[in-house]
């Protein structure tokens, strides 16, 4: 039995780390297990421009800098592609130094109602995407169909979109159903996905069977055993298109418990734990490395992690509260916890 598995320090290549004052505490915990995140654009106001991406980028890294030992930690940055963007932004975010846009159809989830209704809207600032070699995010889901089907009903719009920009490299963010993995699995190499720690872990029984937990509620809802299995089989096929996107998505404790729940998963605090107890239970701890520390760099054009992170089996009980948030397997005892990193 292995008490230790050492890895090479983890990436997440899509997270929330909000805005104001709760920045710095959920960047600590980011910056305790990840080596990079990507970070999502729709705060408020969105990163719509220039100005505001480097406002946000000055804010991050403030608060990164009142948390000890997080120097080596990277924050990696994005855009959100709204409909009366020009190609001259566009370029100009390049040389600003975000990595990726991110399309938010309007109306599809948390500070969406700015997005675009296709990307018909926006066919200039993909096609200078793809002359700029900016990574296109794609939160994929369609809001005008019941929600379990909004996810593939969105395919027809990106396999449109693949044959119109041949030289785009486009994410699917947060892969949730079988449909989609198959679609990904069979486009071609310039379209990856992200996959989530709550996708890996739960189906919709564990957010509405017995009793209703909001904290597993997000978007897209989690789906059915067949699609969980569908997105287990991807990450150990070992195909390097799916790669590790915690989405982890903070909202104040009081945001999820309401009748109005805002949707999202606090999963940052407990992927890592939990997706090494899942993964050593599959009997496919190996496959964890490439999924979470290789193929998203490479998929980016970013160097492999240059450190480590080691985690010891001995059981860890997740908090019910960090930093005001509920995070995912709060109150849960998980068999591996994090002894340290270099
Ligand atoms: O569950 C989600 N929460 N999905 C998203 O797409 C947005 C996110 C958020 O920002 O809260
Ligand atoms: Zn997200």
């Amino acid at each position: 039995m292995t008490d230790r598995f050492v890895m090479p320090m983890p990436d997440d290549f899509h997270a929330h780390l909000r805005q104001g004052e709760p920045l710095m505490q959920y960047a600590r915990q980011h910056a305790g297990q990840f080596g990079r995140v990507l970070l999502m654009p729709n705060t408020m106001p969105p990163i719509f421009n220039v100005a505001r991406l480097t406002e946000y980028r000055a804010d991050v890294e403030r608060a990164l800098a009142a948390i000890p030992d997080s120097e080596r930690f990277e924050p990696l940055f994005t855009f959100k592609i709204l409909p009366s963007m020009l190609a001259a932004e566009i370029e100009s975010f390049a040389r600003a130094g975000a990595i990726a846009g991110k399309y938010y159809p309007s109306g599809s989830t948390t500070n969406a109602a700015d997005g675009p209704r296709s990307f018909d809207d926006v066919d200039e600032v993909l096609s200078t995407m793809e002359e700029s070699g900016l990574v296109l995010c794609i939160h994929g889901e369609n809001p005008e169909v019941p929600v379990f089907e909004r996810e593939r009903a969105f395919l027809p719009q990106v396999e449109r979109l693949l044959a119109r920009y041949p030289h785009l490299r486009i994410v699917l963010e947060h892969l949730s159903d079988e449909e989609s993995v198959r679609f990904v699995e069979q486009g071609p190499a310039n379209l990856a996905a992200t996959i989530t720690a709550h996708h890996l872990l739960f189906t919709v029984d564990d957010m509405i069977r017995d009793s209703m937990n909001p904290h597993l509620y997000c978007k897209p809802v989690l789906k059915f055993a067949r699609d969980r299995e569908a997105l287990r089989s991807a990450v150990l096929s070992g195909s390097k298109k799916f790669f590790f996107g915690s989405d982890s998505a903070p909202h104040p404790r009081e945001k999820k418990e309401c009748t109005a729940a805002a949707p999202g998963v606090y999963s940052a605090p407990a992927a890592l734990p939990a997706l090494v107890e899942l993964f050593d239970s599959l009997g496919s701890l190996d496959a964890l490395i490439p999924f979470m520390a290789e193929y998203g760099a490479a998929f980016y054009g970013l160097a492999a992690p240059s450190r480590t992170i080691t985690l010891e089996r001995a059981p860890w009980q997740v908090p019910q509260l960090i930093d005001g948030v509920v995070p995912m397997c709060a109150g849960k005892t998980l068999a591996w916890r994090i002894w340290g990193r270099n």
